[in-house]
């Protein structure tokens, strides 16, 4: 939660940062600011609002200055900009970030929640320092205000600062008068830096960087840096410099860009099946006997295994769920479960070495998640991390990291990662029955050449885009929607309501079929639709059973049913029709026209779609 930026040498600072917000907005949108060093001081421009508008403000603050040089932002020596996620304090221009010490000393910029911040703002409170926020952020930049005052020397204060302040962060900061130079420092919250060309940079997320340099330093826990235009210093909380190589990303600046799209998600939903291609063409090989799933884990890896957990928080967690479907259909001598994340960590769990963990997150950062591996790795538990992101936090923090091929998801929405999850979720999975011995050749074979469908049946959806957006306009004046479904269907509902809560901002709850009668049929009447999931399966007569109990209480239904499947329509209002997919591989193609009917609903009702009021990209703090 928080896009921060920084960046300070030889180039238009002021664009770079403004820049570098506008690929992070996604991470918070409440409001945005920048603190600009320039020859004579800090210029600290901030608004409740979004980073086009403070764009504006930052060029109009440039078009009063004289001369050519100023308005091209050449006077610009280095700046730190920040894009806000509100936690502590309310949606306000006094509480925006930066933050700026009393004495004027300190510009700062803050992601993650600062736990000590009352005591530290109590003791120097009665320091005489007036505090002018309610955030937790004016905390560490009055402390760090007053501990330069008292040395004098930048990374000793740092160090000290890092040492006194608890909880999680990123901090970035700028002192007055140390114009050539960016300080900042992580705990538990992303920060990435670069060097290139006589500048640096620093930033929550990557892509940010991505168009000035692939090499990028990640830093650990624990870690602080120091920029200029020479390049990047890194020192420990302990003041002791270290040395660090930078890891090379491989995404193209092009990947993060909008294109010929009206929106990231939709562009993201448009990619799944190259993202499905690519994930299934990394992770198999061709052999002469046919195909071979190839995920390099060490054979040894499910010796002695009795408990399997796959661990995750929102649509990642609705993967795991799949994955865990996927794993006792074929093994019910294992225990596996889907756990959520930010419940996980705090309950008593059996766990240890005859457990596997595969933790799941698209971001690699997201707080419950890199807590409950963190518990499950203290208690000696093998892991194994899915991520899309290269270089965060749970993929250096896990030994066995296995990546989604995504590229950069912006849209807020998770679309083309819980694909690629599912995908390499799914060949994950087969893997380990095969290293148990409980998947026989034939299914795997019959699942892998199933998988190899998928990318196809994939885009045939996508092609009938307009049968989707007229269901989405017909029935966008729904006072909620109801998503059921049975057995692989189950994790689909909840995505499928989920994404309709997220960006249509609409009521909309996910049951098991057999789960209505107990209790939420009685909500039913003529304007709360039902969205039933009935693939071609051996649940498809029960599915129609509940169809019809929800048809008796006047709910208009729209069914998505296997492709052929023309007596279905006889029990609803409109039919929707996805192609046959093998039983355990129908999320991966039956999310797509969910993912588009929260689409389309979104756009019919007028909501901004990529940034979701609310909602930040990566959930950073518990
Ligand atoms: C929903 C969504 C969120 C994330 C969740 C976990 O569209 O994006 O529910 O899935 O915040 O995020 P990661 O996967 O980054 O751990």
């Amino acid at each position: 939660m928080c896009g921060i930026m920084g960046c300070v040498g030889k180039c238009d600072v002021r664009e770079v940062i403004l820049n570098g917000l506008a690929k992070q907005e996604y991470r918070g949108y409440d409001s945005a600011g920048v603190a600009l060093r320039e020859e004579d001081g800090f210029r600290n421009i901030k608004l409740v609002g979004r980073v086009a508008e403070l764009r504006r403000l930052v060029e109009e603050s440039a078009a009063k200055e004289s001369t050519a040089s100023e308005k091209n932002g050449g006077r610009t020596l280095s700046g730190i900009g920040h894009t806000r996620w509100a936690t502590h304090g309310g949606v306000t221009v006094t509480n925006a970030h930066p933050h700026e010490s009393s004495d004027g000393q300190i510009a700062l910029v803050h992601n993650g929640i600062i736990e000590n911040a009352r005591e530290i703002r109590a003791r120097l409170e009665t320091e005489g320092i007036v505090f002018v926020t309610e955030t937790d952020t004016e905390s560490p930049c009055q402390q760090l205000a007053w501990l330069y005052k008292e040395h004098g020397d930048a990374l000793r204060a740092m160090t000290e600062l890092c040492n006194s302040i608890t909880g999680m962060y990123t901090l970035v900061i700028l002192f007055r008068d140390r114009p050539g130079e960016i300080w900042c420092a992580r705990r538990l919250a992303p920060l990435v830096a670069a060097h290139a060309d006589g500048v640096s940079y620093c930033a929550s997320d990557p892509t940010a960087l991505l168009e000035y340099t692939h090499d990028l330093f990640f830093l650990e826990d624990g870690e602080m840096a120091q920029l200029t235009a020479d390049g990047c210093r890194f020192f420990g909380f302990d003041g002791k410099e270290r040395k660090k190589a930078p890891i090379r990303l491989q995404w193209d600046s092009a990947m993060a860009e909008k294109g010929r799209y009206e929106h990231f998600m939709r562009k993201e939903i448009d990619e799944q099946p190259n993202v499905t291609r690519l994930t299934i063409d990394a992770h198999t090989v061709v052999t002469s006997v046919g195909m071979e799933k190839d995920l390099k884990l060490p054979e040894g890896f499910m010796r002695g295994i009795r408990r399997v957990r796959f661990i995750a928080c929102g649509t990642s967690y609705y993967a795991a769920l799949a994955a865990c479907n996927l794993m006792e259909s074929f093994d019910n001598t294992l225990d596996v479960r889907a756990e959520i994340a930010s419940e996980y960590r705090f309950r008593n769990t059996a766990e240890g070495n005859d457990t596997l963990a595969v933790f799941v997150s698209q971001s690699g950062e997201t707080a419950d998640t890199l807590a409950a591996a963190r518990l499950s790795q203290s208690k000696g538990t093998r892991c194994i991390a899915i991520t899309n992101v290269r270089g965060s936090t749970l993929d250096r923090e896990i030994e066995h990291t296995l990546r989604t091929l995504a590229g950069p998801e912006i849209g807020v929405a998770a679309t083309k990662t819980f694909t690629a999850q599912l995908c390499l979720l799914d060949l994950l999975v087969l893997q380990l029955l095969k290293y148990r011995g409980t998947l026989s050749a034939g299914d795997e074979a019959r699942l892998i050449g199933g998988l190899r469908v998928v990318p196809a049946q994939q885009q045939a959806l996508l092609e009938r885009e307009a049968e989707i957006e007229a269901l989405a306009e017909k029935y966008a004046d729904s006072k909620g929607f109801f998503f059921i479904g049975r057995r692989e269907s189950v994790p689909l509902t909840l995505e499928g309501a989920l994404k309709l809560k997220e960006i249509a901002y609409l009521p909309s709850e996910a049951y098991a079929a057999g789960e209505m009668k107990h209790g939420p049929i009685a909500m039913l009447d003529e304007k709360l639709t039902v969205v039933a999931l009935v693939p071609h399966d051996d649940l498809r007569e029960k599915m129609l059973s509940s169809v019809q109990e929800c048809r008796a209480r006047k709910a208009p239904i729209i069914l998505l049913a296997a492709e052929g499947d023309e007596e279905a329509r006889e029990f609803c209002n409109d039919i929707f029709f996805i192609p046959k997919t093998e039983r355990e591989l129908f999320p991966l193609v039956g999310v797509v026209p969910l993912q588009l009917f929260a689409y389309h609903t979104a756009k019919t009702l007028g909501h901004g779609i990529d940034m979701p009021r609310n909602l930040a990209k990566s959930v950073t703090v518990e």
